[in-house]
């Protein structure tokens, strides 16, 4: 039989098979989202997210060890505040949550790199993003908070801060407040693209900010939209984003690519914990295999276009990738 070209040539063996892949990963890519609450001797797991922590302050540097242990070079931080108003004003204070984990992370684990995440939904009584003007939440004085709350995690020692927000205009804010206090060589990372979406379930229980009426769908964009989402992300890198995201991202690999196409800055995919969820319950029912599936995801957002990935299989994920798994 005459046929000259054979795809199958390059998948004879695990050695040729390595050798062509279109996809090389590097866990110095990954980042592994963390909960810090108030509280002490607290390591509680989030019941829609088995393997997954609250860590009050005196167990977190552990838990900061064991990521760093694990060939994971960076973390994004949330924080659950013990108390909560109208405007989040524990978002920013000097003895915040975020600020303390931030102050003692940099001291027991400074090889680390520290994101944290700049939102105040975790913070107001309301639990949405921002200051409200009656029903709705006020853009134009949200940005001022969220402004301060970055400033006040960067002062308390962040490397980078990450608005997860959606309020318009607020990566300007934040840039020019932190070139003000002399933190021009902070970068940010622009939750640019962000969804309404579903797939934040478990966390909103995880963070305790799931909002008291309503929906984010007046800030967050409509998931049938996509060139919507490059918009988002272009004004973002105009106002001085160094790095967008593109969240969720299992559901979102056509937007991933776009605006990784549309952008000349780093793209960052979040594989949110509804997803994180889903996988775990099939594993945990032993449905799938978990760390098959994981691999296969987590090439499929790199695949995609995503330069940075945000995960809470972070660990698992680089543990893989040294055992040559995937990468
Ligand atoms: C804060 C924020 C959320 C997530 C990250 N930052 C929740 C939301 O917007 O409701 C979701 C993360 C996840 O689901 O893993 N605004």
């Amino acid at each position: 039989m005459e046929m000259i070209k054979r795809p199958r040539r390059l998948r004879g063996g695990q050695t040729i098979r390595k050798m062509v892949r279109e996809t090389r990963m590097d866990k110095a890519s990954l980042v592994y989202p963390m909960f810090v609450t108030e509280g002490t001797g607290i390591k509680e797991e989030i019941p829609s997210m088995p393997g997954q922590y609250h860590y009050s302050l005196d167990q977190f540097p552990a838990a900061l060890e064991e990521v760093a242990g694990a060939g994971v070079s960076s973390v994004l931080l949330f924080g659950l505040p013990d108390r909560k108003d109208e405007v989040g004003s524990s978002a920013w204070a000097e003895d915040g949550i975020i600020q303390r984990a931030l102050r003692l992370g940099k001291e027991k684990v400074p090889e680390l790199y520290y994101i944290t995440d700049v939102c105040m939904c975790e913070y107001t009584s309301h639990g949405h993003c921002g200051a409200l003007c009656g029903h709705d939440v006020d853009n134009d004085a949200t940005l001022p908070l969220l402004a301060r709350t970055a400033l006040s995690h960067v002062e308390a020692g962040a490397d980078m801060v990450a608005p997860s927000d959606m309020m318009d205009g607020r990566v300007a804010a934040i840039r020019k407040t932190l070139d003000e206090h002399g933190h021009a060589e902070t970068p940010i990372f622009a939750y640019s693209v962000k969804y309404a979406s579903s797939f934040y379930g478990p966390f909103r229980e995880a963070a305790d900010s799931a909002p008291s009426f309503g929906d984010r769908k007046t800030y967050q964009m409509d998931y049938h939209n996509v060139k919507e989402g490059i918009k988002e992300a272009l004004l973002d890198v105009e106002e001085g984003a160094d790095l967008v995201m593109v969240k969720p991202a299992l559901s979102y690999m056509d937007v991933i690519r776009r605006v990784s196409e549309a952008v000349t800055v780093p793209v960052g995919a979040y594989s949110v914990s509804g997803e994180y969820a889903m996988i775990k319950a099939a594993a945990l029912k032993g449905w799938i295999d978990e760390a098959a599936v994981v691999c296969e995801s987590a090439a499929s957002i790199y695949r995609a276009g995503a330069d940075v990935l945000i995960t809470y299989y972070a660990k698992e994920l680089a543990k893989y990738m040294d055992e040559g798994r995937i990468g």
